[in-house]
């Protein structure tokens, strides 16, 4: 992947950061996601909620199930392994006139298809039929979607590209007048020195997608942060990498062997929502859950572990007990359950 980065450069000139990132996770030869195995797992490098537990699906199905009827479809995009779809499709049964995972990595449809036949899997959304009504669920799909990357300079902007000297990658600067005007807008005046992504793509993700339907609820849940929070961030903590269940790769030296995600800007997100007319709320991972029942599952999973506790069963105490403490790790205000939920609407 290196060699064809710096082929590139050489021929083209210097990678715009969001262009870089396309390449490194979705090439479809060596990208870090289009290429080689399904990356959320215990096996792979990082693991997410439905990868935790199962009542993450359950919940959300609980969630999705209201929104059923009149012919809608249910989608999941970035459906990864297909762990959050499992338990998902178990709780909304047959509700949804047809259920969608839309997912770049062809591994990972590969699974899904194999572990889930009742599901249509599809890489792109234009095999998702237009118009109708559509319930689609994103968990931890924005903060991969390709970034640009800028420095607050002055009054100004300043945006970081990819380059290649002597065949190493290093970041080069230069000026966008279209990206210059699209953070004075979007991302406005933040101190000097401070290093921003612009959400391009995310914004674009949002418009397409509330576009895509005539009447549309979208459940979004991701690492996230507003404007001003992310420009108090450490400037080495705005592009993050995963590899192996680490973080901290150099994303240069190893181009398309780590992930490359950052928070995604939750003002980036609300505003794309209400420039298509849509209500945007959020919340967070613990309060969404808990709304949908989060705590009387968890009661119950303690008295169950109780009661096989009582009847000697010790093995049945011990999933009780796993279980109850996997759905805990989601409602961790400091971990899984601090992460942001928008909940979208529109035409309805
Ligand atoms: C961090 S993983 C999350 C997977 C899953 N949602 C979960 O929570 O375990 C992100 C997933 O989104 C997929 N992905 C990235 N960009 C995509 C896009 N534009 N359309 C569909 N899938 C995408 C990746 O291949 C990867 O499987």
């Amino acid at each position: 992947m290196k060699r064809q980065v710096i082929s590139h450069i050489e021929a083209n000139g210097p990678l715009r950061f969001d262009e870089f990132m396309e390449m490194c996770l979705y090439d479809p030869e060596a990208g870090f996601y289009g290429a080689g195995g399904v990356r959320p797992g215990e096996q792979a490098d990082f693991v997410t909620s439905p990868e935790v537990s199962p009542w993450f699906g359950r919940l959300l199905g609980r969630w999705a199930a209201k929104l059923s009827g009149g012919n809608s479809l249910l989608v999941e995009a970035g459906a990864g392994s297909g762990s959050l779809l499992e338990p998902l499709v178990d709780e909304v049964g047959d509700r949804f006139a047809g259920v969608y995972a839309l997912e770049i990595s062809t591994a990972a449809r590969e699974t899904i298809s194999r572990q889930l036949p009742g599901i249509v899997d599809v890489s792109r959304w234009d095999e998702v039929p237009r118009g109708g009504r559509g319930v689609v669920i994103a968990n931890e799909l924005l903060d991969n979607l390709p970034f640009r990357l800028l420095d607050r300079h002055g009054d100004d902007w300043i945006e970081y590209c990819v380059g290649a000297i002597d065949g190493t990658l290093t970041m080069e600067h230069r000026r966008d007048d279209e990206l210059a005007a699209w953070s004075d807008r979007e991302i406005g005046a933040v101190s000097p020195g401070c290093l921003m992504t612009a959400q391009v793509g995310v914004s674009r993700w949002v418009a397409d997608v509330i576009g895509h339907f005539d009447e549309v609820h979208v459940c979004i849940v991701d690492y996230a942060a507003t404007t001003d929070e992310l420009a108090g961030r450490p400037r080495n903590d705005v592009v993050r990498t995963y590899y192996g269940h680490r973080t901290g790769f150099d994303f240069l030296a190893n181009p398309g062997v780590t992930d490359i995600t950052t928070d995604v800007n939750i003002d980036t997100v609300v505003r794309a929502a209400r420039s298509c007319g849509a209500t945007v709320t959020t919340t967070d991972q613990r309060s969404f859950l808990l709304d949908l029942g989060a705590d009387s599952v968890l009661e119950e999973l303690v008295d169950q572990g109780h009661e096989r506790a009582r009847a000697g069963d010790t093995m049945g105490q011990l999933v009780a007990r796993s279980e109850a403490t996997n759905l805990r790790a989601l409602l961790d205000p400091g971990g899984l359950g601090g992460f942001t939920v928008f909940l979208i609407e529109k035409g309805t």
